[in-house]
């Protein structure tokens, strides 16, 4: 198929768009229109339903605005930075590390490393031919301020804390077993140096994230790895493998169980929804490459015309959050498993009631109070008092048959406008030498199951499309009707943003009760009786149900 114009098409109907186009847009930013929202959601319940027939997978949906504490803790606040480089002359703003991939070179993602390659190369602005400036830090969360004397809070940069934090909420829910994971379909905001083309890297993004939990001596997920699908694997030290998810954690070229498990569930999701699996790969991430909190991921990457970019990131996260989140908040975020039964020695710490009655009988109530609150001294009877002196330490047998310990996370994040983007590359283009754009999207995330099309908008056809139309949104189909233009142009409409029937009402219809429904991708039409529409539009992804 050749290719076209992906933005173009996008913007002219109503796909998505700059966000504030009429007052000149902001970089970075998008929105969706009527029918790439009607996409976009229906890609969404399509992971949502994957994810949650798991069994063990529930959802959460936290707010985006953040606590300071969480994105300290989280290392995001000191951490989550890029590098920049300014123009002296013009001001344009890059990412150094991107100025230096350009020239195909590996960057290492240190300051003074990239401020002397920039130096080195003779590196100069790519939009005026300018000198750069210094090399800087640009930290990337949005800081929104609360009122005057507080602290302020954060656009979230990922939505994987919110369910951290909450972890003890679902260990409940689920009963105090592992493994179990948490899934969010939200927003994550970036404030980036140079946001790239269309949706490919935007400063307000939609994510569909999945934290999943596992004690660390049995890092195994309920099911196991997928043996029937098979994509290229390109590990960190560019070796590259044909395989299925299966074969790689057998050969121990991925470690973990539940990292292979979801790059299987990846896949499956990916062909279902249009990603060409011969432009798909997964790719080691290098140890320099890494977040963080990560010590193992795996991007899976589509080809499109900006070249590989990432689509999902599965990091083996390890116990970094839940740690971090036990040390700063001091609450136990803690899971519990069985062990044999022991008997420990237990330090217990008890106020020694007859020591402060008999050294103050008047002042006793004051000194256990401040004991119990947890106060180290007093002033009383005109003397700083040790309070430790009227604590009694204790050791006391216990049997034991539970122990406490940090689950670890493996965490699968798929970006959600990257998929569509990766999305509309594989499946937008011209049909042929007719030159007609054509969207060849699977029928489940297509924007609407069918257009109702009178053959004219008059003799009664329109009146008939009208309550065949009706009739179908009654059923819970999302149809559109449309009666204007030629029937030529109306059926190119529609296979331009991927719609896969057009039933047309004709002169024959008032006689017979019959319509034709055309294929999108074949061009053939069929008659058939109005009846028996629903059956023709396969699996109708509103009610789940085959028709
Ligand atoms: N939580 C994954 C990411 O921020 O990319």
């Amino acid at each position: 198929m050749k290719k076209v114009d992906q933005e173009e098409v996008a913007r002219r109907r109503g796909i998505y768009f700059q966000s504030f186009g009429i007052y000149g847009g902001i970089s970075g930013l998008f929105d969706y229109g009527p029918l790439g929202s009607r996409i976009k959601d229906r890609i969404v319940r399509i992971w949502k339903e994957m994810m949650l027939s798991e069994g063990n997978i529930a959802e959460f949906d936290g707010t985006a605005v953040t606590h300071q504490e969480v994105l300290k803790a989280s290392g995001h606040y000191d951490r989550f930075f890029d590098y920049s480089v300014e123009c002296t002359e013009c001001g344009n703003r890059y990412r150094a590390d991107d100025l230096i991939q350009k020239r195909g070179i590996e960057a290492i993602v240190d300051r003074e490393w990239l401020q002397n390659k920039i130096l080195e190369l003779n590196m100069k602005c790519e939009k005026c031919g300018g000198k750069l400036g210094d090399v800087k830090i640009q930290k990337l969360m949005f800081q929104v301020e609360q009122g005057e004397g507080q602290e302020p809070l954060f656009l979230r940069p990922e939505t994987a804390q919110g369910m951290f934090v909450n972890f003890k909420e679902y260990y409940r829910f689920f009963r105090e077993k592992l493994p179990f994971a948490i899934i969010t379909v939200g927003r994550g905001y970036r404030n980036e140096i140079s946001p790239r083309r269309a949706l490919y890297r935007l400063r307000e993004f939609n994510m569909m994230e999945c934290e999943s939990f596992f004690d660390p001596q049995n890092e195994m997920w309920i099911h196991d790895p997928e043996e029937n699908l098979k994509v290229t694997f390109l590990t960190n030290e560019g070796k590259e493998i044909h395989a299925t998810p299966r074969d790689v954690y057998e050969n121990g070229v991925v470690k973990s169980q539940p990292m292979a498990y979801f790059m299987g569930l990846a896949i499956r999701f990916y062909s279902r929804i249009g990603i060409d699996l011969n432009r798909f790969r997964f790719r080691q991430h290098k140890k320099e490459e890494l977040s963080h909190y990560s010590s193992e991921t795996w991007d899976a990457e589509a080809l499109t015309d900006l070249g590989w970019i990432e689509i999902t990131g599965i990091a083996h996260r390890g116990i970094f959050d839940l740690t971090n989140h036990i040390k700063a908040s001091g609450k136990d975020l803690y899971a519990q498993r069985v062990v044999q039964r022991k008997e420990m020695l237990n330090k217990v710490r008890e106020v020694d009631y007859d020591k402060i009655k008999a050294d103050f009988p008047e002042l006793s109530p004051k000194i256990i109070a401040a004991i119990k609150d947890g106060k180290s001294k007093l002033e009383a009877g005109g003397r700083t008092l040790d309070l430790a002196d009227y604590i009694i330490e204790r050791e006391e047998k216990v049997t034991v048959d539970r122990e406490n310990f940090v689950p670890i996370v493996i965490e699968p994040a798929f970006g959600l406008d990257r998929i569509i983007y990766a999305i509309l590359d594989h499946n937008l283009g011209l049909r042929d030498e007719s030159g007609y754009v054509f969207l060849k999207i699977p029928y489940e995330i297509s924007p609407y199951d069918a257009a109702v099309l009178p053959l004219m908008a008059r003799d009664g056809l329109d009146q008939k499309a009208n309550e065949i139309y009706e009739e179908l949104l009654r059923q819970k189909f999302t149809v559109i009707y449309d009666d204007s233009g030629s029937i030529g142009k109306r059926y190119s409409r529609y296979d331009e943003v991927g719609i896969v029937y057009c039933i047309t009402v004709d002169y024959e219809t008032l006689k017979d009760d019959t319509v034709t429904i055309r294929h999108r991708d074949t061009r053939e039409q069929l008659r058939i009786k109005v009846n028996e529409i629903p059956k023709y539009l396969g699996l109708n992804p509103w009610n789940g149900k085959k028709n």
